[in-house]
């Protein structure tokens, strides 16, 4: 049990929150300031006395942070990489099935663009097949749908699922399908790209073999890191889509020998500084704890839709039993991205969410974009309020 969150204390140590008001966390949250000065302290000692040194000091630093990783999946640190983003890191793992002809693919609908174009990239090359599993009406994943379509085709490869989407506040019902696909004998693929750092994420209990996401989101981290979990029984047998001297060794003139460990999906190059900072971002999310988090961003985010409801013209698009800190909405008077532009001008940040990001479901709700306001723990309810206000003039 973690004790309540501190709203002034996590605010006074988030320097972002004098400026703005930041309802961005689902693209990039702002840092608190320990990840900044850790990335700082590190910048400064890499000039100071150069860069492969600094690493080689900071080395107890780097290596907290596949622990402080593996802490908040409950997974083990051998089984963790760091890599540039969640793209990479679901690609690094994903690229690494043998697809062959006629195996299957299985994807939900709110399938993120990267992940679902490398799905259309190796169905090209390979002729394997994607299926996309129907919704529910909330437009969750159909437990009973993935049931019925693993039972139906024993050629399933993977299942992939995208724990929160990029467009909207539903939470995809990711343990029944690691269940589902646990006893269909078939890898579960997970994206917690948008759940990480807003919710206590389990890869026991979510029965997931892979799990991508990044730091710069609800985990409150640096730009340019994220990392992705393989089961430990998985990792033998996935060769990496690509390998350096660092994910593999040269051991004779045609030999070569992977590492055992998830590192096998890195590369030796990155950013140290960004690393470090991971690291501090998750332990300064396991010490809020994971739970505390998750009930404060909630309460905010029913606060935010129940405020935008009554807003003549706007229409909140979040779907889901299970809503979280995203936050989507339209509004009649003025596009998705005048209105993302204008509260700009006002020093509020939103995004905007597009059809190419997931088209299928975009589509099939005849949405083209949408405004996307993704609240924090640092959040308040007086700046929901406010936002609201400065919308209402805005429309
Ligand atoms: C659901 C989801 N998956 C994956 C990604 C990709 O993350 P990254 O930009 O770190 O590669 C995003 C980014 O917005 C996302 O929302």
């Amino acid at each position: 049990v973690s004790p309540p969150l501190d709203v002034s204390q996590l605010r006074a140590e988030t320097p972002g929150c004098e400026r703005v008001l930041h309802f961005n966390n689902a693209g990039a949250a702002l840092p608190p300031a320990p990840v900044l000065e850790a990335q700082l302290r590190h910048l400064r000692l890499e000039a100071e006395i150069g860069g492969y040194e600094a690493a080689d000091r900071a080395a107890p630093a780097c290596e907290r942070a596949y622990a402080a990783v593996a802490e908040l999946l409950r997974a083990q640190p051998d089984e963790i990489a760091v890599v540039e983003n969640a793209t990479r890191a679901f690609d690094m793992a994903f690229y690494a099935f043998p697809f062959r002809e006629g195996d299957r693919i299985l994807a939900s609908e709110v399938e993120y663009a990267s992940n679902y174009l490398a799905f259309l990239q190796v169905a090209r090359r390979t002729g394997a097949l994607i299926e996309v599993v129907a919704s529910e009406d909330d437009g969750t994943i159909s437990i009973p749908a993935l049931r019925a379509s693993l039972a139906r085709d024993d050629r399933t490869r993977v299942v992939a699922l995208t724990h929160v989407p990029t467009n909207g506040g539903l939470v995809n019902p990711a343990v029944q399908v690691g269940k589902a696909c646990r006893e269909a004998g078939v890898p579960f693929l997970l994206d917690a790209c948008q759940s990480a750092g807003q919710m206590p994420l389990d890869v026991e209990e979510l029965g997931c073999d892979v799990l991508s996401a990044t730091a710069r989101k609800f985990l409150r981290g640096p730009r340019g890191v994220g990392f992705l979990y393989v089961r430990r029984s998985l990792l033998d047998r996935l060769e990496p889509p690509f390998v350096d001297l660092h994910a593999a060794t040269w051991t004779a003139r045609d030999r070569y020998e992977l590492r055992p460990d998830a590192r096998r999906f890195e590369n030796w190059e990155g950013n140290v500084a960004a690393k470090i900072g991971l690291g501090v971002a998750v332990d300064y999310g396991l010490r809020l704890g994971l739970l505390a988090i998750r009930d404060r961003v909630r309460t905010l985010a029913k606060l935010l839709r129940e405020g935008l409801a009554t807003l003549p013209g706007v229409t909140v698009r979040d779907r889901g039993g299970e809503k979280c800190a995203i936050v989507t909405f339209d509004a009649k008077a003025r596009r998705a991205p005048e209105i993302r532009d204008a509260l700009r001008g006002r020093s509020i940040n939103v995004s905007v969410t597009t059809v190419t990001s997931t088209r299928l479901d975009m589509e099939s709700r005849g949405l083209e974009d949408m405004v996307r306001a993704s609240v924090h723990c640092y959040n308040t309810e007086e700046e929901v309020k406010r936002f609201c206000r400065e919308l209402a003039t805005l429309l």
